[in-house]
């Protein structure tokens, strides 16, 4: 009996589908059946995860005629780096991991950012199956094929694309993630709304509260059409050669907020990205472009479900050095930034002409506090 939701990235031999919905935990095995070359799999975890899923994975896995052997890594954005991706590719290789063994990772974007980068170098590249346990993982990191790792001189800097055979998004597991780690996932939820979708945007502003407190027909719903949009972006312009770039929609100055915050916990990705997409709106309507009542808009709604809109106190935020962080992430061409603006909400669009000098006044008011 089918009692989910599919959606299809369609990539022509390197589409997928993912499928959404409340207890496919326990349907792992034969959900994955049918993308197996052999009965191996080796599924990859982190220590947060592992003691609440893993038993359930690998008995359903086992239930399907599958071997299932596993790794835990720690916890956490630190474990994205080349120390843990070489002992992961140690552990794999040490457990006789063949060219048809199949990689799962199970965990939120830290898991399958590293797991996905590990599967696509492992044996020059072995299949990967992403069950992310996350709101971010399930709306976004999942589904798209980005894998890697962080550097010293910064993050996600060195990775491969590396498209997975199957999602499965649980919505069930999100009931034991902190509220903070499902709002910070909801800011990317949103984000979809904001690019390209005003009508979800609409549906966010009555159901999002339901959905933040564990409705699961509200989640499922969301997690689709954020799937949806994501895959609709990404068959389009799976490189990031264009289109693909929408995506970063608050990103720019989300990206910037994080390294002024050190990357840690003062301020989750999300939270920086909620942050960074009203700057981004902000900027629109300073510049002529957007009504500055969508702004006001948007400020409601994350006011309303209790994600940031403004920068944290209790710190000095310098203009200068958050240009100097804008110029110093990836996405720069020829030096010059490339920013997701919008005409309004739901018409978001990319350019490099943004002056400097607006930039800064839209920085300076918020890091006044106005
Ligand atoms: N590849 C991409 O396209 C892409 C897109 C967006 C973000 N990312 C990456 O994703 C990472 C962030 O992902 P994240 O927010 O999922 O962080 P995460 O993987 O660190 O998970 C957050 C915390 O929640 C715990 N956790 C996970 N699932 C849980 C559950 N069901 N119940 C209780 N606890 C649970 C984890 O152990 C961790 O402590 C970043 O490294 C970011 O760069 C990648
Ligand atoms: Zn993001």
């Amino acid at each position: 009996m089918k009692t989910f939701e599919t959606v299809r990235v369609d990539l022509g031999d390197r589409g997928y589908d993912i499928h959404i919905g409340s207890g496919l935990l326990d349907r792992a095995g034969e959900l994955m059946q049918p993308m197996m070359k052999g009965a191996r799999a080796l599924i990859v975890t982190d220590a947060q995860v592992a003691p609440l899923y893993l038993e359930r994975v690998e008995r359903s896995m086992a239930a399907a005629g599958l071997t299932p052997m596993h790794t835990v890594v720690p916890a956490g954005e630190p474990t994205k780096d080349f120390a843990h991706l070489e002992a992961l590719l140690d552990a794999m290789l040490g457990a006789k991991a063949e060219r048809g063994t199949m990689v799962v990772a199970l965990g939120g974007g830290v898991i399958g950012d590293l797991t996905g980068f590990a599967a696509s170098i492992l044996l020059r590249g072995v299949d990967f199956i992403q069950i992310p346990t996350t709101l971010l993982a399930q709306v976004d990191s999942s589904v798209g094929g980005k894998t890697g790792i962080n550097t010293r001189h910064g993050k996600n800097l060195v990775g491969a694309f590396h498209q997975p055979r199957l999602v499965l998004a649980d919505t069930a597991v999100l009931d034991t993630l902190p509220r903070r780690q499902v709002l910070a996932g909801y800011a990317e939820v949103v984000k979809y709304g904001l690019i390209d979708d005003e009508p979800f945007f609409t549906w966010l502003e009555s159901n999002a509260q339901r959905l933040i407190d564990g409705d699961s027909e509200a989640r499922a719903h969301a997690v689709a059409v954020s799937c949806q949009a994501k895959a609709r972006i990404v068959s389009a312009d799976e490189r990031e050669g264009g289109v693909r770039a929408l995506l970063n929609l608050g990103h720019t100055f989300g990206h910037a907020l994080e390294a002024e915050t050190g990357f840690s916990d003062a301020m989750l990705h999300g939270e920086a990205v909620a942050i960074g997409m009203v700057m981004a709106f902000r900027l629109s309507a300073e510049m002529g472009l957007a009504p500055a009542a969508d702004v006001e808009r948007i400020i409601r709604h994350f006011q309303a479900v209790g994600l940031p809109f403004a920068l944290p106190g209790g710190r000095l935020w310098e203009v200068p050095r958050l240009i100097a962080h804008m110029a110093g992430d990836k996405k720069v061409k020829d030096g010059k930034v490339t920013f997701v603006m919008a005409r309004g909400i739901g018409q978001s669009f990319l350019t490099r002409d943004v002056p400097e000098a607006s930039l800064a006044t839209m920085l300076a008011e918020m890091a006044a506090g106005r």
